[in-house]
Order: C-alpha cells, then structure tokens, then sequence
C-alpha cells in the first residue's frame, strides 16, 4: 500500500500523518494548474498496487475533485488494483437531497463521478447525513470522531452536550450516553434562499455549567455563535464547541469570539485557518482512519 497524497490545501499533512501512523511511504506526486485554468497531476513512481488517494475538498471544492478524478486515473494507469479514496471533508455533503425544485443532489452526483474515476472505497470524516453514502456504489465509510476528540480534549461527564439543530442531535445523544452527560437540543430554521438562521426560543437548564456545543461543520459560524449566544444568556458558564470541519469562511471567527466562544475544538480535515487567535484547536483524527484502512486491506 502507498499514500497518494492529494493536490488540495491540507491533503498533504494528513496524507503524511495516515502515513507514519500505517507505517507506509508517500507517493511523489507532481502537480501545477495551466494558464487557461486546467489541472494537471503526475504520480511519480514506477508502478500502484494498492494506491490511497488522501484528497480533503478544501476550497476550491471543484478542483479538489476534478484533481482527485485526474490522480484515480493516474494510478489506474500505474497500474493500481485497488483504489481508494481518503477524503477527510467531502464537499458537497451539505446539498443530499432537492430542497427545492430544480436543485441537483449535489452530494449523489460526486459520489458517483469519483466512482466512476476508478476509486472503489471512500474513507471520510462526518459526512452530514450517512445516508448520502448510498450513491456511492463501492465501499464506502463516514468515520466519527467526536468519542475520540472528546478524549483527547477532557470531556466529561459534568459537561452539558448541545446540539445546535436537530440534525445534530444524533451525534450529541450518542455522545452524551458514553459519558453519562446532560444534553439537549436546539430548533433551526434555515431559509433556503437567503440562508438566514433562526433558532427557536428555549430555556436550557445551562446556568452555572460548561456546555460543549457539537456539530459536524462551521461555516459561516452563524449556527455556532447563535447557539452560543442563547447559552451565555441563559447563564452558561463557559461555551465551547466540537466540530468536525472548521471551514470558518467569510468573519466566522470574529462572530463566534463576540458570541463569547471560549474554544473550538476541530478535527484537521481541513487546514488551520490564518486568523484563528488561539479560538480554535486542531486535532488530529488521522489514526481513526488509519485503523479503520488496516482493518480493511
Ligand atoms: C447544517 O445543517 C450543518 O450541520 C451546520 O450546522 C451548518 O453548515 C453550519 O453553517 P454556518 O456555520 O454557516 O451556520
């Protein structure tokens, strides 16, 4: 097996991660963008057998995708017999379903075009919803790594587990029952065409505690810093918050530090984000994939 590492921002540090921790070597790989715009991507090595592409979708997610097609083909054409994608954020997720007529499910036609690349097993870090999985017709796994950031981080049973909508509460109740810790739920309204969020009213049992806000991304950081909000009001002591993919666009970092976010906790799905000032944490999840591709090849 060889670790393919990927042409996105932040690929390569995880490729190199998964690497040390399989205690495999890393593929040579070339790459540079045309003038007009086009992509190109060469493996440098004579011969695949088994090839691990590790592509996270960073920014520009189109690119990250059409790059980890070209690398698929390139190891197919090295030869590789098995072709697997480790992809720590898959874009797109987001968009599983047609909220409104006329939308695509953005989600399903990846899935199918990386297929149909030539990978034949996905490895991925919290894809949204599971279910999204089933446009892929190869293997394919969404690995969660709340349990195991929650220990690195000191979580406890004292802690009170938030969910800041209710798509997110699956992954706080399970949590939440592996810790014996409190937690609860909020009601997002999201409008689909301004994506403006309202999150209904609530009274929390928080005064005094420190609750851990969990969710699988921060975008904008407008989820997040609401749901913050609410909490400090309502007398929390400290607000902190576990997230899988902290893409943390546009001022998300100023909105969640005025919210009063003490500390984001990310996985390093994707890179650090420049202007962090000691508000977010990276840690890194690469062993829980690194376990789950020793146990499968
Ligand atoms: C939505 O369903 C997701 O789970 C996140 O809550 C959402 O993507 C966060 O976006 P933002 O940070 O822009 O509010």
């Amino acid at each position: 097996m060889i670790i393919v590492p990927g042409t996105s921002q932040g690929s390569l540090d995880f490729a190199r991660n998964l690497a040390e921790k399989l205690g495999v070597g890393l593929a040579k790989v070339y790459h540079k963008v045309f003038p007009d715009g086009e992509s190109y991507v060469r493996i440098e090595e004579e011969a695949l057998d088994t090839a691990v592409i590790v592509q996270t979708m960073s920014s520009p997610q189109n690119k990250s995708i059409i790059e980890a097609m070209l690398l698929a083909d390139a190891a197919k054409g090295l030869g590789a017999k098995r072709i697997v994608l480790v992809s720590p954020y898959l874009a797109y997720a987001r968009q599983d379903k047609r909220f409104l007529q006329g939308e695509p499910v953005s989600i399903a036609v990846v899935l199918r075009a990386l297929y149909h690349s030539g990978i034949r097993a996905l490895y991925t870090i919290e894809i949204h919803k599971e279910e999204a999985l089933s446009a892929f017709p190869g293997k394919a796994l969404s690995i969660y790594p709340y349990e195991y950031m929650s220990e690195k981080i000191g979580i406890t049973k004292d802690h009170i587990l938030l969910a800041p909508d209710v798509g997110a509460l699956r992954r706080v109740e399970y949590l939440a029952k592996k810790l014996g810790a409190q937690y609860d739920y909020l009601v997002k309204k999201r409008d689909r065409l301004t994506g403006e969020i309202v999150l209904e009213p609530k009274h929390l049992m928080v005064k005094g505690k420190d609750v851990i806000i969990i969710d699988d991304i921060i975008s904008t950081g407008g989820t997040v810093s609401k749901a913050a909000k609410l909490l400090l009001e309502q007398g929390a002591n400290n607000v902190y918050v576990l997230v899988a993919h902290a893409l943390l666009v546009d001022n998300a970092i100023e909105k969640l530090k005025t919210a009063g976010v003490r500390k984001v906790y990310a996985a390093n799905t994707l890179s650090p984000v420049e202007n962090a000032y000691n508000l977010v944490e990276y840690i890194d999840v690469s062993e829980l994939v690194a376990e789950e591709l020793s146990r499968e090849l």
